[in-house]
């Protein structure tokens, strides 16, 4: 950076052809502060000129031989444009002072024979308004000069901004993609519990992928939001997650014929569900959903024995779908969907609040009318291979090991199919693929 005060020197050039007066000018300033160059002659004080480009002020005699005072201050402007300019001239001579004004670039003229006293305090005058002239143009390249390095910050600015949004842009798709993946192998994890919880017992075969089906819809048609959706979603996969530590001869009775002993057992599975997945801070709204999955709206459920609005939404919605999915397990009736329909009407009020029968008819139409037998159609086994999207399944797909792949009914996209494919691989069934052709 240029800095912003300079000392400017005092320096003055008198020119005339005549030394007694060149002696009486540098007389005249021996005290001021001024450093005095002389010449006798235009030529000798362009030389001087161009050796002291700082010299500020030139007084040039008119009369001269060999090169007049306004020509030697015309050529002067070209060595020293800033100098200010005087003649100085006899009284008679007002043309030269004009032309030394004009053709000369001169400031003013100075009449000989000059007072002391004047020209001391003309040539001061004249300094003054040369720094001023000159702070003026050195704080002018001053502020160019930083207006120049302003322009290269901004730039360099530009170029640095821009490369950080580039390189942010970057780092958001890289972390949306490993936040797309965390989030999508958190799902497969959760599904991968849900599986084993169905192997658990044969029964319960798909029981928890019905209830999240049915559950969902339900959510969906209340108009609930993506987080709450979500929590329902995963709360009812693993609804009864903690039945892992309940004694197998319990999970094949039904609750009427359960000992109060063994009731007492069966009712800890929603607070161990709970407790299984707490240790996860993602699963903690799932968590107080399963806790309260066996709740009644009359305050007759369990662990809490909450009532009405005080059991969470999400609760009461699974509790209905898990109602609804193991009451059409347990029926032999001609119409299981009228059924179910039906025990979900009585329950109203005791089990479930009114304003969720509106919502659960259709997903559970639409869940089990699947199910019903297709008297135009028949099973055909066929090869992983050969499986198609939009096929349905006509029996559950089973992993060599009994892993429970796909349950019945379900209608095959490009995922499902590619999961089948890979498990035939790593852990091939038995079977073919059983799906449902038209006759
Ligand atoms: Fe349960
Ligand atoms: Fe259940």
């Amino acid at each position: 950076m240029t800095e912003l005060s300079a000392k400017i020197p005092k320096k003055i050039l008198f020119v005339d052809d005549e030394e007694n007066i060149l002696r009486s000018l540098k007389r005249l300033f021996i005290d001021e502060d001024f450093e005095v160059f002389t010449a006798s002659s235009g030529m000798e004080g362009l030389d001087i000129l161009e050796d002291n480009h700082d010299i500020g002020i030139i007084v040039s005699d008119q009369r001269m031989p060999e090169m007049s005072g306004v020509e030697f201050l015309e050529r002067s402007q070209r060595v020293v444009p800033d100098a200010l300019r005087m003649v100085l001239t006899g009284y008679a001579d007002v043309t030269a002072a004009v032309d030394a004004i004009n053709r000369g670039g001169a400031l003013r003229y100075i009449a000989k024979p000059w007072k002391d006293e004047e020209l001391v305090q003309t040539i001061k005058d004249a300094f003054h308004r040369y720094s001023l002239l000159q702070e003026n143009k050195r704080l002018t390249n001053v502020i160019k000069e930083q207006n120049r390095e302003i322009r290269k910050w901004n730039k360099e600015l530009e170029f640095y901004v821009q490369k950080q949004t580039v390189e942010i842009q970057n780092n958001n798709k890289e972390l949306k993609r490993l936040n797309e993946r965390l989030k999508s192998n958190f799902k497969h994890t959760i599904h991968a519990f849900s599986n084993l919880l169905e192997l658990r017992t044969e029964d319960a075969g798909s029981h928890s992928r019905n209830v999240a089906e049915i559950s969902v819809k339900i959510a969906r048609q209340m108009g609930l939001d993506a987080k709450e959706t979500e929590a329902i979603t995963i709360a009812a996969l693993l609804h009864d997650i903690g039945k892992i530590g309940i004694p197998d001869r319990l999970l094949f009775k039904g609750l009427e014929d359960m000992s109060s002993d063994e009731l007492n057992i069966y009712k800890l599975h929603p607070v161990r569900g709970q407790t299984a997945v707490d240790a996860i801070d993602d699963l903690r709204d799932a968590g107080r959903l399963i806790r309260h999955h066996h709740e009644s709206y009359n305050g007759k459920g369990f662990p809490d024995g909450l009532k009405g609005d005080a059991i969470p939404l999400g609760a009461q919605i699974i509790s209905a779908a898990d109602f609804a999915d193991r009451t059409i397990r347990k029926c032999s009736e001609d119409n299981p969907v009228e059924y179910v329909i039906k025990k979900l009407t009585d329950a109203i009020g005791k089990r479930f609040d009114l304003r969720l029968l509106k919502y659960i008819e259709e997903p559970v139409r639409g869940l089990y009318s699947r199910s019903l037998p297709k008297q135009h159609m028949v099973e055909l086994e066929i090869q992983p291979d050969d499986l198609k999207e939009g096929m349905v399944t006509a029996k559950e797909v089973k992993s060599g090991t009994g892993l429970l792949l796909l349950g019945k009914d379900m209608k095959l996209n490009g995922k499902s199919i590619q999961i089948l494919k890979r498990y035939y691989q790593i852990d091939p069934p038995k079977t073919g693929v059983f799906v449902w052709v038209n006759r």
